[in-house]
Order: structure tokens, then sequence, then C-alpha cells
């Protein structure tokens, strides 16, 4: 089969598409034969080693602990591991594996859940990461009705979640991402778009109940002026433009500060329930939630897919068709 990897980390250019033998699932685990892998800026972090704290916890005598890139993936179950009852091959099924930039993974039922036969299996995997963080830093917000929230960074992966969920809760949503996109999130539920190129929205006079950070890196001074007396502010992301060494510290500071400020600072580091995966998956197979997928980079495209989206371009979310 074929997989992406890499020897060292690197630029994006190092890695190659190779032949490689198939995995085999062990217990607990099922072969996937992936459809799509989705793409998020940590493939680009993690790749690169930047911030370089991922040489100490990725690497091992400086080369990549896992040379496949990718995190998450959608498909169809080909083989069960020993003990594994709750898939059965054939399975659709969404979900997150060490590497799925590959033509077959190795994935833990534990991270899996199976997906309905009308939902289309490329699109949905958009859902693992950005989905899951876009619910969490929206319940992080805790947007209701009457209340006023604003999403940075509306435009891309996370953000295109992020927006429907809080208008789906009843919220006023006021996304903050370039021109080019705002019908992209008024057609998601935004209520308000300001162009941050031509407005800068912490000078604008306004205020929220809430503030999804995801990108900008806004000081966060500047971000607390724009929240009511009680408002919550959720520190999601914000890309560097240089090499950092922790690639954390916003999100630090916003945990930190928060016990000594009347308002409600956090900085997220997202986590995966599986009950959440399902949840949006039977959002989306209700019609009531949608993948803002801007498109499907072929699989011999999937490094350009990557620097498509570190390069800020996606109108919502990335994926690569792998196959199947
Ligand atoms: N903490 C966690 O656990 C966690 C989990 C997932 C992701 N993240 C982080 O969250 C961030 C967002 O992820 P993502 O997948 O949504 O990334 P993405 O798809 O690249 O989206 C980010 C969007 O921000 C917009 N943007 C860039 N500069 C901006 C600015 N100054 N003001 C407002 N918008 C700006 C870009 O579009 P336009 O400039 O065209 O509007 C881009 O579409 C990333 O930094 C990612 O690493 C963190």
């Amino acid at each position: 089969m074929r997989a992406y990897a890499q020897d060292r980390f690197g630029p994006l250019t190092d890695l190659e598409l190779r032949e490689v033998p198939v995995p085999q699932p062990g217990a607990g685990e099922v072969l996937v034969q992936v459809t799509a892998a989705g793409v998020d800026p940590s493939i680009w972090h993690l790749v690169t080693a930047n911030p370089r704290m991922v040489r100490l916890v990725w690497g091992r005598w400086g080369r990549p602990k896992w040379p496949v890139p990718g995190w998450d993936l959608s498909g169809t179950v080909v083989r069960v591991g020993p003990s594994v009852t709750e898939l059965s091959v054939g399975d659709r099924v969404v979900g997150q594996a060490r590497g799925t930039f590959q033509e077959y993974a190795v994935a833990p039922v534990s991270t899996l859940v199976t997906v309905p036969d009308p939902l289309d299996l490329t699109a949905v995997a958009a859902l693992p990461v950005s989905g899951v963080t876009a619910y969490q830093a929206v319940e992080s917000v805790q947007p209701g009705p009457g209340k006023r929230i604003a999403v940075i960074g509306a435009g891309g992966g996370v953000g295109g979640f992020a927006v429907q969920l809080a208008a789906r809760a009843g919220a006023e949503v006021t996304a903050v991402c370039s021109a080019g996109k705002a019908d992209l999130v008024r057609g998601l539920g935004a209520s308000e778009v300001i162009d941050y190129r031509a407005t800068d929205v912490t000078e604008s006079g306004r205020t929220f109940d809430g503030i999804i950070e995801l990108a900008g890196r806004r000081p966060q001074g500047a971000l607390r002026r724009l929240l009511t007396k009680r408002g919550r502010l959720v520190v999601v992301g914000g890309e560097p433009t240089g090499t950092e060494w922790l690639g954390m510290g916003r999100m630090l500071q916003a945990t930190l500060s928060n016990p000594f400020v009347p308002q409600h600072l956090h900085g997220l580091v997202a986590t995966m329930p599986k009950e959440t995966l399902q949840e949006l998956v039977d959002l989306l197979a209700a019609g009531d939630l949608r993948v803002p997928l801007d498109r499907a980079f072929p699989f011999e495209e999937a490094v350009e897919a990557v620097q498509f989206v570190r390069d800020g371009h996606p109108h919502g979310k990335v994926v690569v068709a792998v196959g199947g």
C-alpha cells in the first residue's frame, strides 16, 4: 500500500509517498481502508517540529516516533483485531488513528464511530479534530439565546463548525474573518461579519458574552476589553509566524490568569471523547450540522493540502481523498 512518511523532522517536502506493508490490527483495533484523511494545522506542526517541543514528545533520537502524518480518518473496516465485537468488516467509520495519510490504517475501536449510509464518507473525515475542538470551545463560552458570541478565525476548519454550533444554541454570532469568507460564515449562521483586515475588532467598541479565539494572536488584554464583565474567553489557537518552543503560551496565559480576573478565561487543549464525535455525526445525519468543506485534495497532492491549510487559504475545512 502507499503511505506518506518522513524519516526526520523537516520541511513538508521531506514527506515521501512510499510503498509499505499493510499494518495488522491488534487487540481492540481494526484495519480501516482509508477513504479520506482530515487536514488541520497540527499536521504541519508535527512534520516540521515547530514548536520545538514536538521533538521531545513526538521524537526519538531526532526522528519522528510515528513517521506517517495525520490523525483524522474516515473509511471502511476491512479487518478486525482479536476481541473486537463493536465493529465488523464493511462498517463505515470515522475517527482517529496514528497516521492517516496512508491507504490502510490501524485504528483503536475506542476512537471510531459508525457513519450512517447517507453521509458522504469523504466529507465526514473533516469532523474529528475540527468538529470536536469546536464543540468544546463552544461549550466553554456557554452560548444561549440572547448571548453575543464572537468567533475569531471563523472561516477556517474549527471556526466553520464553531459558528454553526454557537448559532444552533441560540446565540447571536459575530464571525471575524477575511472578507472573502463572509458568505461562507453567514451561510453557517453568523448574523454579523467583521473583516479583520478592514476593522480592528478590539477597537470596535463592541462587547461579547463569549469569544472563541482561533486566529490572530491578539493580546489577551485586548480580547478582555471586548468581553462583558462576566464574559468568557476561550483561547484555542493562533498560528505562529516564527519558531516557538512550547506553542501553548497563550493558552497557558489564559488559564493561569483566570483566578485573578472577573471574567472567565480558558486555554483549551481539546480531547477526543467518542461521545462527542457520535453527537456530531448524529447532528450531521439529522441535517442539523454541515461540514464546511473547502475541498478534497487527491492523495497524490496531500503535501499541497497541508501547505494550503498552513497558508490560511481554506474556506472551511480541507481533507485528502485517500481512496477506498
Ligand atoms: N487547542 C487545541 O486543542 C486545538 C485544536 C485544534 C486546532 N487548534 C488550533 O486552532 C487554530 C484554528 O484551527 P483551524 O483548523 O480552524 O485552522 P484554519 O483552518 O487554518 O483556520 C484559521 C482561520 O483563521 C483565519 N485568520 C488568519 N489570521 C486571522 C486573523 N488575524 N484574524 C482572524 N482570522 C484570521 C484564516 O482565514 P482568513 O484569514 O481568510 O479569514 C483561517 O481560515 C489553529 O491555530 C490550530 O492549531 C487548537
